[in-house]
């Protein structure tokens, strides 16, 4: 861990412009950098924006400058020297273009070979984020609108993580609402000898679990049992304790599976961990004067908002919004966060816009939402069905989403098989391969669309291995490590003797684009966008195929800087499918 992290390319090229600013214009303090990639390629690799703005702000103040062109030249000509850049021009009011250096390019490249895609991690304003995703309900269907969560949640803690961000994976697990003393009332009169040790084979959660709703909204006996079960279980009697203990034991079972064949991993800290705060965190709330008496409840009322938050329901008991409260002040102060993000279908934007508005009422988040600590929604879409409706195997029914990972490995395992090439794999080799195709092209294809659409769920599309795919993509990679490998060359031993050269057009330009990996990566991070990941990825599959097309590479005179960057692409785009929790393969 010696090795020095650089941050991306954009940002070193903002530490050149502001020390240029700072030089050409030392009596305007706390100029910020405008640096961005350039518009038209044809231009330059990147530009400066500050001109314009600079401008407006000093026109008309005695200043020797005589419009923004100027200006732009004078940010030029200030530059600190360095190797980084080839040459910069102006354009237009005063854009200033830059134009990297190839040598530059090709010596970042081959240092991060050496050194590895850690150093080209971005740096961050945070230290540490709380990521709440996934958070299904106990007792109730894991649906797809919760695999979404953990497929976007997942990769949203894997960017932060590999940007050097201390990251708390956190499963909100519903494990504290009513339904408990329905469900509980419910199972004890069908297993009338339940006790700790002995659990009943409850089986299939879910079925029991309806069959208590259709019984607590037609049986007002059974209604007045189950409420009293609630109190019973919040009040910590044993017989119900336990019962609540098992219950959440099999669905966490159930969880467990998912996110076994997805390869994520979270810590559990459900609802029920923080009831023991919530009255603290209430009282500090209702000291701030924010909580008012309506209609028997209590509320915290919301500028723009028409409805309240409830904070306290007329039977006394907390709820969905009263967690969360208490949830983003244990994450603030106990947890010392300063990021916490929230991974829900949009439905719950409100519910958040909300939650985050009392905070800031209460001053535990500061009144702009772009300072630090922050709290974010990560909304996203639904998937649909060829339909045009909600995703559902059948009409009925929700997905079983073990069964939909599963189908997927299943196709790709025949796919595989049929392509004729797997003969001489291992029985492991191909089980392997099938999960990392399988599963990769279920999260490709959630991960590739902007989040906050919807997307159709159609298996055939995201096996198919043409176009933005998981498969055409790791297909892609697995063929330019066989590239290196047919060579017969050992890569470790040239990226010490050898050294990339650019000279083609299409090298510079897929060198160029592989060093805008961490402002990508960056980026997304910002936004909260995976897809750019996605996009990224593609494009990088995209300039290979265009270098790839038109630059011999085994058996050229520039066969050993090309086979170097071979191997930096492959990096870079094991790199992405890394962040995006897909498991790259090596052989097709
Ligand atoms: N359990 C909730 C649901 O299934 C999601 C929880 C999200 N996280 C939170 N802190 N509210 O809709």
């Amino acid at each position: 861990n010696d090795k020095e992290i650089i941050g991306s390319q954009k940002q070193q090229i903002a530490k050149l412009f502001e020390e240029s600013l700072r030089a050409a214009f030392p009596d305007i303090p706390d100029v910020q950098p405008l640096v961005a990639i350039c518009n038209d390629p044809k231009h330059g690799d990147y530009q400066c924006n500050n001109a314009m703005s600079l401008w407006n702000k000093i026109k008309g103040k005695g200043t020797q400058f005589k419009g923004p062109q100027p200006v732009g030249k004078a940010i030029i000509e200030n530059l600190p020297a360095s190797e980084m850049i080839e040459n910069c021009s102006i354009a237009g009011p005063g854009f200033v273009n830059i134009v990297l250096a190839r040598q530059w390019i090709a010596k970042s490249l081959q240092k991060m070979l050496i050194d590895g895609i850690e150093t080209w991690a971005p740096k961050l304003p945070v230290k540490r984020t709380v990521v709440d995703f996934s958070s299904p309900n106990i007792a109730k269907e894991m649906h797809v609108g919760h695999l979404r969560s953990t497929i976007i949640g997942d990769t949203l803690a894997r960017m932060l993580e590999f940007s050097n961000v201390d990251v708390l994976r956190r499963n909100h697990v519903g494990d504290w609402g009513t339904q408990f003393g329905m469900l509980i009332e419910f199972l004890y009169e069908k297993f009338p000898n339940w006790e700790a040790g002995s659990a009943p084979a409850i089986g299939d959660l879910e079925v029991f679990y309806k069959a208590s709703k259709q019984r607590f909204d037609n049986d007002a006996e059974f209604k007045e049992r189950a409420q009293k079960a609630v109190v019973s279980l919040q009040g910590g009697d044993e017989k119900y304790r336990m019962a609540w203990a098992q219950i959440c034991e099999i669905s966490r079972k159930e969880f467990q599976k998912v996110y076994e064949r997805l390869g994520v991993h979270l810590e559990e800290k459900g609802e029920s961990f923080y009831n023991p705060y919530i009255p603290k965190a209430l009282e500090m709330l209702n000291e701030k004067g924010l909580i008012e008496e309506s209609e028997g409840a209590r509320v915290i009322f919301i500028e723009g908002k028409k409805i309240p938050l409830i904070v306290v329901k007329r039977d006394g008991g907390f709820n969905y919004a009263s967690t969360d409260l208490t949830a983003l002040w244990y994450r603030l102060n106990e947890e010392k966060a300063d990021w916490m993000i929230y991974v829900t279908d949009v439905g719950q934007r409100e519910h958040f816009e909300m939650v985050f508005s009392a905070a800031k009422r209460a001053g535990w988040l500061p009144p702009n939402e772009n300072d630090y600590p922050k709290a974010s929604h990560v909304g996203f879409g639904l998937v649909l069905g060829e339909d045009g409706k909600r995703f559902r195997t059948r009409s009925t029914e929700v997905v079983k989403l073990v069964d939909l990972l599963d189908d997927a490995k299943k196709r790709c395992k025949a796919a595989l098989e049929e392509r004729g090439k797997t003969k001489d794999w291992t029985a492991e080799e191909l089980e392997q391969t099938a999960e990392a195709v399988g599963y990769g092209a279920v999260k490709y294809a959630d991960l590739k669309n902007n989040r906050l659409t919807n997307y159709t769920f159609n298996f055939d599309q995201m096996l198919s291995d043409k176009g933005n795919t998981a498969v055409y993509l790791l297909y892609a990679h697995a063929r330019i490590c066989s590239i290196i490998r047919k060579s017969g060359k050992d890569i470790e031993e040239l990226k010490k003797s050898a050294a990339i050269d650019l000279a083609h057009p299409d090298e510079r330009m897929l060198g160029l684009h592989l060093l805008q990996f961490a402002e990508i990566v960056e980026d997304a991070c910002t936004s909260l966008l995976p897809h750019l990941v996605c996009e990224y990825l593609y494009n990088i599959s995209e300039d290979f195929t265009k270098f790839y097309t038109n630059c011999q590479v085994v058996g050229s005179a520039e066969e050993t800087s090309r086979l170097l960057l071979c191997e930096a692409t492959a990096v870079v785009m094991r790199k992405c499918f890394h962040l995006l929790g897909i498991t790259p393969v090596y052989k097709i």
